[in-house]
């Protein structure tokens, strides 16, 4: 399916915030994502996986430029047309317990349409992200630690959980070591949690199974089984 894009403007150190308009009949939950295709310089690409952000007057995502097709990306224009597949993934589930996001980096942004979601249903959430500095932070609401200290506190936005208990459920996205402390505290302090993976990923749709990954249930392919799991099932 093709769209249009609306906006592509920086709004980090290397990241940058994509609007697309919402094509008829589009429908999304928070923590799915879609792949795009990423062909202005007729690369011969396959399509990479953006969640999506947020979904209201348009689709929102914030990308990372890491690579090739990133490269390409932040050269689209307002007006280009961006084909696109999905929405694809599960999307978070949601549970009856004091509700607690926690993104890393990037992985922030499938949480900002998760505390989208949250406020138009009036259920309270706290949102908790971290990054390696002031210059990589592209939000403007929740409580922010930074690596080096120049914005919130300094440190790892993992240590702001540490008074978290059983009573909490925490939703997180962020890079793998990020992930795995996260998991370890909560073995420790005993919240339950989901976490959004990332994968390499070719189709998107379950069919490549370049996506798969070990887990308690055997292997899952991180596209349509994910990318949110509980994180009791990972086998890291
Ligand atoms: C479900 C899902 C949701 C995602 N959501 C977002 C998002 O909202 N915003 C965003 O910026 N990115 C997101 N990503 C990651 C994004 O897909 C990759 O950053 C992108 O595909 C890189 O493409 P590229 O062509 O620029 O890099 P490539 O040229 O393909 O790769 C460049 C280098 O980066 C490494 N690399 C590629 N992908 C990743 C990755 N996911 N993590 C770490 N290293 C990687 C490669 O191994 C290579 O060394 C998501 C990934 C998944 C699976
Ligand atoms: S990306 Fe092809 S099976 Fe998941």
């Amino acid at each position: 399916m093709k769209t249009i894009v609306l906006n592509n403007d920086q709004v980090a150190k290397d990241t940058y915030y994509l609007q697309l308009q919402v094509p008829e009949g589009f429908k999304y939950e928070p923590g799915q994502f879609l792949m795009l295709k990423i062909n202005k310089l007729n690369e011969p690409l396959l399509r990479r996986p953006f969640s999506i952000a947020k979904v209201d007057e348009t689709i929102d995502i914030y990308y990372k430029v890491i690579g090739l097709g990133t490269n390409i990306l932040k050269s689209y224009k307002k007006g280009d047309l961006i084909d696109f597949t999905g929405p694809f993934g599960n999307g978070f589930d949601l549970r009856n317990k004091r509700i607690v996001l926690c993104g890393g980096g990037i992985g922030v942004a499938p949480l900002i349409g998760l505390k989208y979601f949250l406020d138009s249903k009036n259920i309270t959430s706290h949102c908790f992200f971290g990054f390696n500095s002031k210059e990589d932070c592209f939000v403007d609401f929740g409580e922010i630690a930074t690596l080096d200290g120049s914005l919130g506190k300094k440190g790892s936005v993992v240590d702001l959980l540490e008074d978290l208990d059983n009573s909490f459920h925490v939703y997180a996205c962020g890079p793998k070591g990020m992930l795995k402390a996260l998991c370890e505290l909560a073995d420790r302090k005993g919240f339950s949690m989901d976490i959004s993976l990332e994968s390499n990923m070719a189709c998107g749709f379950g069919v490549c199974l370049g996506c798969s990954i070990n887990t308690i249930n055997g292997y899952k392919q991180v596209c349509k089984d994910g990318p949110a799991f509980n994180y009791t099932e990972i086998i890291w």
